[in-house]
Order: C-alpha cells, then sequence, then structure tokens
C-alpha cells in the first residue's frame, strides 16, 4: 500500500488545482508550490519580465491574448495592470492545467481580484478561458504533456527532449562543489521527474478565427508562451488582422527563432527590442531563453 502524501505526489494536484494566497494577495488557484514559486516573481516580481524596458503598455480596457496561459499568472498580471479593466482572451490547450485556469478566470471575473489589482470604480474584467492552442492550422494534434511541469508542456516531442538536455547540463553547471560528470549524475532524477511526459490529444486554433470568432477590432497585447510554437502562432494570423495588434510580448527558447520573431514583426512594421540574462547572452549556459517586445511607433507620442 502506497502511503497517502507519497499517492498524492504520484497521482498530481486535483483537477481544478489546489488554493494558494500570492505574496500580492490574490486567492488563486495552483497546480502546484514548485511551479507557482518559479512564475511568481518572473511575472509580478520587481523585475518582471512582461515590464521590463516599460516596452510593453498595458492601459485600462485593453483587449489582450494570452497565448500559452497556463494558470493565468500573465492574465491576471495584465488585468492588474489594466487597473482590473480589460478584456483577456486566455488559451491553455492541456485540460488539467486549463481547469486550473478556468478557475482563477472565474474567480477574475467575480470581482474576487478587484482589491489586489486596485481596481478603478466600476472597472469591467472579463477573461475567456479558452482550452485549445494557438497555431496556424485549426487542427487536433497530440501534445506532450508534463504532469509534474506542466509549464514545460509542448506540442514539439523533439523540443521537450533538447530543452531536458540543456537544463541538466545548466542546473549541473550550478553545483559548483562537484565535477560537471558527477553534476549531472546528480541532477538527472529530478529532471526525469519534471520531464516525465504523457500525451494528450489538444485543439489547436490561428489566431485570425479568433479575432473573427468574437469580431475583434483590436489587440493591444499579445503575449505569447508556448514552448516552441512561437512561429507558428505569428504564422496564424493573416494579412488582413496584422494591423489590428499593436504589441507583442514573446518568450523564446533559441535565438534563431529570436531572429526570425523579430524579423516577422519588423516586416509587419513593428519596432522591436529583445532582451536575455548576461548568462545567456554571454553562453554561459546553454539554454538560450529571451524576450522580445514589439510596439507600433505610430502609438507612442
Ligand atoms: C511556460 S508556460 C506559460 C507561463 C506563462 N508565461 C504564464 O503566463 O503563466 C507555457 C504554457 O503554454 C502552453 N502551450 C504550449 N503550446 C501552446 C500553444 N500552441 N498554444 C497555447 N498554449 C500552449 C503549455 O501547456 C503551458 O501551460
Amino acid at each position: 500500500m502506497v502511503p497517502l502524501p507519497l499517492r498524492r505526489v504520484l497521482a498530481g494536484p486535483p483537477s481544478g488545482g489546489t488554493p494558494v494566497t500570492l505574496p500580492n494577495g490574490m486567492r488563486i488557484r495552483h497546480w502546484q508550490k514548485i511551479e507557482t514559486n518559479f512564475l511568481y516573481p518572473e511575472i509580478f516580481g520587481a523585475d518582471s519580465v512582461y515590464a521590463k524596458g516599460d516596452f510593453i503598455e498595458f492601459r485600462p480596457g485593453a483587449v489582450i491574448v494570452d497565448a500559452g496561459a497556463n494558470i493565468g499568472m500573465f492574465t491576471l498580471f495584465a488585468a492588474r495592470q489594466c487597473r482590473g479593466e480589460a478584456q483577456v482572451f486566455a488559451f491553455e490547450p492541456i485540460p488539467t492545467t486549463f481547469s486550473v485556469l478556468a478557475a482563477n478566470a472565474a474567480a477574475a471575473n467575480r470581482g474576487d481580484y478587484a482589491a489586489a489589482m486596485d481596481a478603478r470604480p466600476g472597472a469591467s474584467l472579463t477573461v475567456h478561458a479558452i482550452n485549445r492552442g494557438l497555431s496556424d492550422t485549426s487542427d487536433e494534434v497530440i501534445f506532450q504533456y508534463h504532469p509534474n511541469f506542466t509549464l514545460w508542456s509542448t506540442q514539439d516531442a523533439e523540443f521537450a527532449r533538447q530543452r531536458l538536455d540543456r537544463f541538466v547540463s545548466d542546473v549541473a553547471g550550478m553545483i559548483r562543489v562537484l565535477p560537471s560528470r558527477l553534476g549531472r549524475i546528480a541532477v538527472r532524477p529530478v529532471v526525469a521527474w519534471m520531464g516525465r511526459t504523457k500525451t494528450v490529444t489538444v485543439s489547436l486554433v490561428p489566431l485570425s478565427s479568433v479575432i473573427e470568432e468574437y469580431r475583434l477590432d483590436r489587440i493591444d497585447v499579445l503575449k505569447v508562451d508556448v514552448e516552441g510554437a512561437e512561429v507558428a502562432v505569428l504564422q496564424g494570423i493573416t494579412a488582413q488582422h496584422w494591423d489590428l495588434i499593436r504589441q507583442v510580448v514573446l518568450e523564446v527558447e533559441y535565438f534563431a527563432t529570436k531572429d526570425r520573431v523579430v524579423e516577422m514583426l519588423e516586416a509587419r512594421g513593428f519596432t522591436t527590442s529583445w532582451f536575455a540574462s548576461e548568462r545567456e547572452r554571454y553562453g554561459a549556459v546553454q539554454s538560450e531563453v529571451c524576450m522580445v517586445y514589439a510596439w507600433r511607433a505610430e502609438d507612442r507620442p
């Protein structure tokens, strides 16, 4: 008989997640501590990647698309930056992760976070949680779902494999007391746990179909963090819809993808900037994670 706490670890959290209070006072539902503790500073912290350089402006009344919403941390951040007045379309394809996002979206729509968002009087917030992935096609595809580290779930099995290799080597490199070969041996079981995958069938949709379905006349901020599907998300926007998109913030995992994305965005009239930490930029680690920011110069007086 497997003892209860171990059974809980093996089974993962229940559908819909469990409650937790974030340092900013929002009582949300989450999947597990390890991911929330990692995400919170990246999104809500003083050095938030979404506030860096003030490249992206969030204004009350904004229409926001969150591609790769996970449990909704960026969605809540964006809504707070808009002082609780926004319409957010949050896409998360993995059903169990989506169940947590849906619970947080419902709480946001009820006004549960109005105080933590310093919402303006009469502000109205609508979060549409959508259980689909964004891409360049409408299709049903197999995803690699990581139940122990949902942030890594991806459509691309090769991308998942390469990321694990890079991660092992970068984390092993941080264990300075061990030679790197021993460091790798020490890190492998933890990474194997984080990298465990299940396959799930998910449904994809191009952003242009969403724009038409909801009759959107603008998207003030398009955020994309989709584990290797960034280019496909941008390719899902047809020529007649590009002008509706005013700002883009994207996380990419490879410098080559960053170059491609920057080229695509500049060809559509955006001014761009990008950021990677010094460790990534100067090759101290194998990771090449970086952020791309894009805006339209005519929107900035
Ligand atoms: C790193 S997490 C995003 C974290 C994020 N910055 C946030 O707001 O919390 C990436 C998420 O993207 C989802 N995902 C992967 N491919 C996707 C796609 N094509 N469209 C939408 N979401 C996707 C994954 O299931 C995962 O939950």
